[in-house]
């Protein structure tokens, strides 16, 4: 048994059709190929068609699932039904919704203009909203029920982050519409949770969070306890989890899959990992000594 393993039983999301934003690449992507081979349909969708036909064609003949790639902007509400609409269309019904689109760049605040930061919460927050609501609705309508919605979250979404303020601004909402709509609309049979990945290697957030020789000054890895980054089949196992039926009493979780990371920042005292052996020593004859003063 290995962490870079599917964890699921085969079949686990047989018959079940999946919505994934953000489909045709990174994380979106690995999550796409592991519902596929657990019996799922997939419509993948983003902004670049060629992008989504290209791993859509990848994936059908690793997996031999179905995979659908669809043409969508999720800041446009409009773009957003029509793609569910085709989505509908091409399998029948949809059962789950992965929010995974996003976008992001590091940036102090201050140099952002109006429209930079907008861009961000259109994306992230509004385009998660959107695919929400065009979904729910036509769930409730039509009394669909065992119904799932999957968002991508971070961990600055509780902790906030400096440099990727609009990033953590979308999230935050993110994570609070998870936790409002998994009370709201249990009652119509929908369970809503969210993930918070630590750092997991892609080229869109690569690119975007770690330009240049950033990758060297800023380490990323350094910043976890575990001293590595996530696999993509760890983030996959876990997703294809919260979307079974295996996870059925999980409603307005968030789960943190990030070796720890966001507990090392907190911690106030977690800078003393470096600290050796030898001068424990010499500490713990100070510490205990301040008892007799
Ligand atoms: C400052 C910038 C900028 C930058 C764009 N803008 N990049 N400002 N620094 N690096 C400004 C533009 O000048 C413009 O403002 C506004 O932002 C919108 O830019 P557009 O290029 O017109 O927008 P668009 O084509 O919609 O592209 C969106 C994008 C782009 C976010 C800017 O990077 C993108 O397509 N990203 C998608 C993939 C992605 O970001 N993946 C990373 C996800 S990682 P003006 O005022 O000039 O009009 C993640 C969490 C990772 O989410 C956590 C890791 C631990
Ligand atoms: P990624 O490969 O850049 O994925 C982002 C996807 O969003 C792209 O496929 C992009 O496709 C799509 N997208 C962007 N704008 C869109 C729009 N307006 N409409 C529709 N689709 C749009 O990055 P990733 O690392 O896999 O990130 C996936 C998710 O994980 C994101 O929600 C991210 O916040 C989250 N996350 C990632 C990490 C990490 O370490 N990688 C950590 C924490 C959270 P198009 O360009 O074709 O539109």
């Amino acid at each position: 048994m290995k962490n870079t393993e599917g964890m699921l039983q085969p079949g686990a999301l047989k018959d079940r059709n999946i919505i994934v934003t953000g489909g045709g690449t990174g994380l979106g992507k690995a999550m796409t190929r592991y519902f596929l081979q657990l019996g799922a349909r997939v419509v993948i969708t983003s902004r670049k068609l060629d992008v989504l036909e290209a791993t859509a064609k990848e994936l059908e003949a690793e997996t031999g699932g179905k995979c659908v790639a669809l043409h969508c902007d999720v800041k446009s509400y409009d773009e957003v039904e029509a793609m569910v609409n085709k989505a509908i269309e091409a399998l029948g019904s949809v059962d789950i919704l992965v929010n995974n689109a996003a976008g992001n760049f590091i940036s102090p605040t201050e140099r952002l203009s109006a429209n930079a930061f907008k861009s961000i919460i259109d994306i992230v927050l509004n385009g998660s909203i959107n695919c929400t609501l065009a979904l729910g609705k036509i769930w409730i309508a039509q009394k669909q029920t065992n119904k799932v919605v999957l968002n991508m979250s971070t961990t600055y979404s509780w902790t906030g982050s400096g440099f990727v303020v609009p990033s953590a601004t979308a999230k935050a909402g993110v994570l609070a519409m998870t936790r409002s709509l998994a009370v709201e609309w249990a009652r119509y049979g929908i369970r809503m949770n969210a993930i918070a990945p630590g750092p997991f290697p892609t080229k869109g957030a690569w690119d975007r969070l770690a330009p240049g020789d950033f990758k060297e000054r800023f380490d990323l890895i350094k910043r976890v306890p575990l001293r590595r980054a996530g696999e993509h089949q760890e983030l996959a196992n876990l997703a294809a989890y919260l979307v079974s039926d295996y996870s059925a009493y999980i409603n307005g979780e968030v789960v943190t899959i990030d070796g720890g990371e966001w507990l090392q920042g907190a911690g106030e005292f977690s800078m003393f990992e470096g600290v050796k052996p030898e001068e424990w020593d010499f500490i713990e004859s100070m510490t205990r000594k301040a008892k007799s003063e």
